[in-house]
């Protein structure tokens, strides 16, 4: 299988949980390629024909991304709008990205208190469900996302600890199916 990640953060040279998210999933040997979005394209004058043909060489794509005001940095928006175009992403002839997968990785600087649901409180999954419909029209698979929350608190130690999570199983063919994949999950155990 072959997975690219693709960073989308402003600044990564003043990340902690990004930067050393990328590092760790990079020397895991998994991915075929990462990079860096904000340091390719400082100007956002986004490449689509480079980025439609590294899409069509990878089965799994990762967004990995802080959660700014809710939502993901401007560029990551700016790459779905330029890259995911009629005929390529989507339309009766827009069938390059039919059966990969899409997982999202990210870092959240709140407190799970504040993405319960509850009142004026969203959950996570609702903020994500453009990411889950855009790869539904796009026929892609969507991975159960992954994040950390407390992300500028959090030590070294769990930052790492987190990314070692990530890296066990980003590579799993059968999150691709994300509801198959929580319906063979053992029920837990309520003490
Ligand atoms: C412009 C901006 C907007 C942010 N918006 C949110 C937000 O809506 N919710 C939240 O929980 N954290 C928010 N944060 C905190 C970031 O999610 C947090 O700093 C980031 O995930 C840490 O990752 P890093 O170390 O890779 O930068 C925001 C931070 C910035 C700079």
């Amino acid at each position: 299988m072959k997975i690219a990640n693709l960073v989308f953060h402003p600044d990564l040279s003043a990340s902690r949980v990004n930067r050393i998210w990328k590092e760790q999933l990079e020397s895991s040997g998994k991915l075929s390629s990462s990079r860096d979005l904000y340091a390719e394209y400082p100007d956002f004058q986004i490449d689509v024909a480079r980025e439609q043909q590294l899409l069509r060489e990878h089965d799994r794509i990762i967004f990995q991304f802080p959660l700014y005001w809710y939502s993901s940095p401007p560029l990551l928006k700016k790459w779905l709008d330029d890259v995911l175009t009629y005929g390529f992403a989507y339309g009766s002839s827009g069938k390059a990205l039919h059966g990969k997968d899409l997982q999202l990785l990210l870092s959240v600087g709140g407190d799970p208190k504040y993405y319960t649901g509850f009142d004026i409180y969203a959950t996570l999954h609702d903020l994500l469900r453009p990411f889950q419909l855009t790869a539904n029209l796009c026929g892609m698979n969507y991975m159960i996302p992954q994040w950390m929350y407390r992300a500028d608190q959090a030590s070294e130690e769990t930052i790492r600890a987190s990314g070692q999570e990530w890296i066990d199983l980003i590579d799993d063919p059968a999150r691709g199916n994300g509801r198959a994949y929580l319906e063979s999950e053992p029920d837990s155990t309520v003490i």
